[in-house]
């Protein structure tokens, strides 16, 4: 049987901490659907094709893994590309409460699908998209936390210094 997970977020960008949680899906999984929520109510760093092309060139070794994007609910799509679950990455417990949130609203939205949360590796505990923008914008060094495909798009965006105020 072909067993695809749907791994679903904003990626923006794609860090060290995602890319561990892909390889450790594909491992359950024979497939999994790197899936990019389209959100224009949300604010974003990088448009959602520059989001696309980090995470193609950042898995373009890993064999099973498929990039797309979607809009609406996370259910839907999982059902329209018959996926049997959906994986999230849990790190500290901070996590848990809107992890569980999510997960219990999927499944009253549709009973099919499982959530499946894996736990990060220990060195990404406390690395977050978010964390690692705001570090990169004032100019810290996140070339550890990211891939060289990230790694080089934020030294563009914020020139590899501290962004004046
Ligand atoms: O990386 P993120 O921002 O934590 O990912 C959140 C995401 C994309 C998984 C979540 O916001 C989502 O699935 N949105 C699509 C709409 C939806 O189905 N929401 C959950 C039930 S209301």
């Amino acid at each position: 049987m072909n067993r695809i997970a749907i791994y679903p977020g904003s990626f923006d960008p794609v860090t060290n901490g995602h890319l561990d949680i892909l390889r450790r899906g594909l491992r359950l999984f024979d497939r999994v659907i790197v899936a990019i929520l389209i959100n224009p109510g949300k604010e974003s760093l990088f448009p959602v094709p520059e989001r696309v092309a980090m995470l193609e060139e950042s898995t373009k070794d890993i064999r099973n893994v498929e990039i797309d994007t979607f809009n609406g609910l996370l259910v839907d799509y999982a059902a329209q590309r018959k996926a049997h679950a959906i994986l999230r990455g849990m790190r500290a417990i901070s996590d848990f409460e809107y992890e569980f949130q999510l997960a219990m609203m999927n499944r009253k939205l549709n009973r099919e699908i499982q959530t499946v949360f894996l736990m990060t590796g220990f060195r990404w505990i406390f690395t977050s998209s978010s964390i690692i923008k705001e570090a990169a914008r004032f100019g810290g060094d996140v070339d550890d936390m990211v891939p060289p495909a990230v790694s080089r798009r934020l030294k563009e965006k914020f020139g590899g210094g501290a962004e004046s105020a």
